[in-house]
């Protein structure tokens, strides 16, 4: 088995959560678990693993730091103050927009009825876009479809700019759930993996790595 000693890899996984107010937020349902399993088995092979992680219900894996974050523009920083690594792989469910503004206060029930949002920053297209050498030489983000699942992942790739991309299709229960299928879309392959442990996944996930950085 090909080892990740001496590589270090910073993973974002969870959800975000984008305050409204104090006690009020916007999120997702992604549990966490694909990108924590990620950390996981790349931890496992040997590689420093950062995990950057929005807020979950899971414990962080053994060998591994983990920098609990929450909005979107938390997880940014973050993962730009661990650079250099030599992967990045981008599984958290960033939210696309957040409120405008976010109230110190909680608002008023009588108050607005409408939320003005704006975009969050796309941490994956940032980090892809880096020049070298900060750019990890090895980027890889997820593409969760619920329909016309490997063309929008073929798009997202070159959208973002990423090497990789993991194309899971997330019409059933992938997201939450304890199992997902996916497709590994490189430039050149693309790797089919039949439904599996989350775990499984992420094995062969950074089996998939190791073997390409040995190469390169
Ligand atoms: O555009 P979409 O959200 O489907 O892209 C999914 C991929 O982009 C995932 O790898 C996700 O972690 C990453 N992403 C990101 N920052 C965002 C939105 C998505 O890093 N704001």
């Amino acid at each position: 088995m090909t080892s990740l000693a001496g590589r270090h890899a910073i993973v974002t996984a969870g959800p975000t959560i984008e305050a409204i107010d104090p006690v009020r937020f916007l999120s997702n349902r992604s549990s966490g678990r694909q990108g924590y399993a990620i950390a996981e088995a790349l931890a496992d092979l040997g590689a420093s693993v950062t995990l950057v992680s929005g807020p979950t219900c899971l414990d962080a894996p053994s060998g591994v730091t983990r920098l609990d974050v929450e909005s979107a523009r938390d997880m940014l920083a973050a993962v730009v103050a661990k650079l250099p690594a030599d992967i990045f792989i981008a599984v958290a469910a960033v939210a696309d927009w957040r409120p405008a503004r976010a109230a110190d206060r909680k608002s008023d029930k009588a108050g607005q009825t409408t939320l003005q949002l704006v975009e969050n920053p796309d941490i994956l297209r940032h980090v892809a876009g880096l020049e070298q050498p900060r750019r990890p030489g090895l980027v890889i983000g997820f593409a969760a479809e619920t329909h016309d699942v490997l063309d929008r992942a073929r798009a997202k790739r070159l959208r973002k700019g990423c090497d990789w991309i993991v194309a899971n299709d997330v019409s059933g229960d992938a997201m939450g759930g304890n199992e997902n299928a996916a497709i590994l879309i490189t430039s050149e392959t693309e790797t089919a993996w039949p439904r599996a442990s989350k775990s499984r996944i992420a094995e062969q996930l950074a089996v998939a790595v190791s073997r390409h950085l040995a190469k390169a």
